[in-house]
């Protein structure tokens, strides 16, 4: 079997777990999870990282730090993860949608503005499988509405926007908004098995974040709470991970565009696959690699993820969208609304192998696979 996806924890990983066990640094408190917060913070060419326990809190800790509350509305493309409307949710807050633009299948941002109303207070731009949202746009309704900019850069680190808007310049994703947030899941280019961080240039909204990580501690009066936190907190254990997995990150990026080049120069010549192009704003980092099957072909992406993994190859299916979610719809969410390109992604789309234990030769296994199976040949 080629498997969708492998860590790869071939660096100091080990020697730093064992540091952590050694001293007894195994809680929050230990030095690795200021380290991993500073490293990545100017990784990503941020002043402040705020590491928590996964990506999923790390939106919710970052729209808190925003200030987004009880009634305000959050823009966010249908075609995402869940995690995108429960940060929202929890926090009393409404997700509000739009659909993906269909080449890259990142939120279209010319539909935007027909959804922003009095109570919208953020925009949340969700990166796609390595490649940014074109975020000209966003930048320009932001100033327009004063609405914050949310990143969730989970998908993309290392990945760049070229910004007219901004000065004519590469800007790196997680640097662009008000705030963003990321997770270092075991899928994603740097892991910490669970985990996820908070970025931003600034110093309160970091604040605000560490504050809800914590479960709102007053820092002069402990045990004394006027605002309901939760505990969100990383470990030194998955900091010393992430500090030796980002020493590799480089690396690691470069092997997923060259995986990630490499599969769409094969898949050029086969009939009936789309694969996500690059635009010329994007600098993509290829997380995982996305492929759409033309209907033409009579075959759903169901089906052909089935024939592949009858034939050794793992897969997996894109993101079935938010309002098409029964827990959502049965909160009154999103009634009567359609997004068809998300719906059209989620029916024709799934991601193929992409981690960074894959060689050239499995990739050159893939593609043949995948051409086999569309034309309906058996080998
Ligand atoms: C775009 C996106 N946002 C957020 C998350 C949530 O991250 P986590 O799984 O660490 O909670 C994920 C998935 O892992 C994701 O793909």
């Amino acid at each position: 079997m080629i498997p969708v996806n492998e860590p790869l924890l071939d660096g100091n990983e080990k020697k730093y777990l064992l540091e952590c066990i050694d001293t007894g640094w195994i809680s929050s408190e230990g030095p690795f999870v200021k380290q991993f917060e500073g490293g990545f913070a100017s990784f990503t060419g941020v002043s402040h990282g705020v590491a928590v326990c996964n990506g999923t809190a790390a939106l919710e800790a970052a729209l808190y730090a925003l200030g987004v509350g009880e009634g305000d509305e959050v823009i966010m493309p249908s075609f995402t993860i869940i995690s995108c409307a429960t940060a929202c949710l929890r926090l009393g807050a409404k997700p509000v949608l739009v659909d993906i633009e269909p080449e890259t299948w990142t939120m279209d941002v010319s539909q935007i503005e027909s959804k922003i109303t009095p109570k919208t207070k953020a925009i949340m731009a969700v990166h796609i499988y390595g490649h940014p949202v074109d975020m000209d746009g966003i930048f320009r309704l932001s100033e327009k509405y004063g609405l914050k900019v949310l990143e969730d850069a989970a998908e993309v680190h290392g990945a760049e926007y070229f910004s007219r808007e901004k000065g004519g310049r590469w800007l790196k994703c997680g640097a662009m908004g008000h705030a963003s947030a990321t997770s270092f899941y075991a899928n994603k280019i740097i892991t910490t098995g669970e985990g996820g961080m908070v970025l931003t240039n600034d110093e309160e909204v970091a604040e605000r974040a560490r504050s809800y990580r914590n479960l709102c501690f007053r820092a002069e009066k402990r045990f004394y709470h006027t605002e309901l936190g939760y505990n969100f907190r990383m470990t030194n254990l998955q900091a010393a991970v992430g500090v030796a997995q980002l020493e590799q990150l480089d690396r690691f990026l470069k092997i997923k565009v060259t995986i990630g080049e490499y599969y769409s120069k094969m898949f050029s010549g086969i009939e009936g696959i789309r694969f996500m192009p690059v635009k010329e704003f994007a600098r993509s980092v290829y997380w995982m690699y996305g492929v759409e099957l033309d209907p033409a072909a009579g075959v759903t992406a169901e089906e052909m993820m089935n024939r592949l993994k009858q034939r050794g190859i793992g897969t997996r299916p894109f993101f079935r969208g938010l309002h098409d979610q029964p827990v959502l719809r049965e909160r009154g969410l999103f009634a009567g609304q359609e997004y068809p390109r998300t719906d059209f992604a989620y029916r024709y789309g799934f991601y193929l192998p992409s981690g960074l234990t894959l060689t050239e030769e499995m990739v050159d296994r893939v593609v043949t696979i995948v051409g086999e199976e569309m034309r309906g040949e058996k080998s």
